[in-house]
């Protein structure tokens, strides 16, 4: 008690002071349970500078009753997945109070049904070839439009969608864009290609020459977009806008033979600034492809090429 009537003038002196420390350690406490209850990034993924995750090998377990407010999607990396079976959800690599989410599902097919599905896929698409001769019989609109819309589907970096699909119908404009191409696909052929280039595509027969593409109901146009604009008029970056784009004519593709018709994959080497003048596509715009969409004609004949088999072009580990 002697102790307590020693320190009793101190703390009635001091008790301001007391009272500070309390409130704060009360309030430190307060906000450390709060942040450890908030999802935290796992330390195996690493986001590059463009902010994109990087690790290839993540798999997700969706939400599965509830949504994904509800429930947050628990995540597997390889290591993680063997130091833990279950990770709880606080190494949750998704912060999914930062956008709007819906929830997700697919029709799930039986392991038999999967493989007839694959199989039958997979026989349609390799009937697919880059055709030379078309017809000039026309196509609807519309079936062009769903070809567009597939491609639209595809996936982009950061959902950035940097593509413009030009479609030209004119026959006017097709003629003009085949005065242009062949303007410069003939310097190509007879200088800028070299003599190894012009020998390496004998097996397959091109010449400078493009008549189809005044044959063809359709020239697309693809056109990359460097970069986006905001409505502010200001660079908004375009990630990956090279491979967004291939992935997406690759979807284009498959869509074109789906409908039973044909195209020509090609690049309209050295006349992408002009093609961009010519279809008045901002500066942004790079060309990027060209493809004639039409049926083939009645005649019309493919290089006899083999496919390479599954095992020179699958490794599985
Ligand atoms: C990126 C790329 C560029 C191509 N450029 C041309 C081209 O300029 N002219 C052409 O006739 N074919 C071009 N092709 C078509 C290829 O010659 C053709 O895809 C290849 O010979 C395989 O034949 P297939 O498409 O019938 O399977 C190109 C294909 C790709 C993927």
């Amino acid at each position: 008690m002697a102790g307590l009537g020693q320190i009793a003038p101190f703390i009635l002196t001091y008790w301001q002071h007391f009272l500070a420390l309390l409130l704060g350690y009360v309030l430190a406490e307060v906000f450390r349970s709060r942040s450890s209850n908030k999802p935290r990034k796992i330390e195996a993924i690493s986001t590059d500078k463009t902010g994109i995750v990087r690790e290839a090998d993540i798999q997700c377990e969706p939400p599965s009753a509830s949504t994904a407010s509800e429930k947050q999607p628990t995540i597997k990396t390889s290591d993680a997945a063997t130091e833990e079976e279950h990770p709880s959800p606080e190494e949750d690599a998704f912060d999914l109070e930062s956008g709007k989410h819906i929830p997700y599902s697919i029709e799930r097919y039986g392991e038999d049904e999967m493989k007839k599905r694959s199989q039958e896929f997979y026989l349609e698409m390799n009937k697919r070839r880059s055709v030379r001769y078309f017809s000039n019989e026309p196509v609807p609109l519309e079936v062009i439009e769903n070809i567009v819309r597939t491609a639209g589907t595809s996936p982009s970096g950061a959902h950035t969608e940097p593509w413009t699909y030009v479609v030209v119908a004119d026959p006017e404009m097709k003629a003009q864009i085949r005065d242009l191409i062949e303007d410069e696909e003939r310097v190509n052929y007879e200088k800028r290609m070299g003599q190894k280039w012009v020998d390496d595509l004998k097996p397959i027969g091109t010449t400078w020459k493009k008549p189809y593409m005044t044959t063809v109901p359709y020239l697309i146009i693809v056109f990359k977009q460097v970069y986006g604009l905001t409505d502010s008029g200001h660079r908004k970056t375009h990630y990956y806008h090279e491979i967004s784009t291939s992935i997406s004519v690759g979807m284009l593709l498959l869509a074109i033979h789906h409908a039973g018709l044909v195209t020509l994959t090609s690049t309209p080497m050295n006349a992408g600034p002009r093609l961009r003048v010519l279809l008045e596509r901002p500066a942004n715009e790079k060309v990027v492809l060209l493809l004639p969409v039409g049926y083939p004609a009645e005649n019309a004949l493919v290089p006899d090429f083999k496919r390479k088999p599954l095992d020179e072009v699958m490794v599985l580990k």
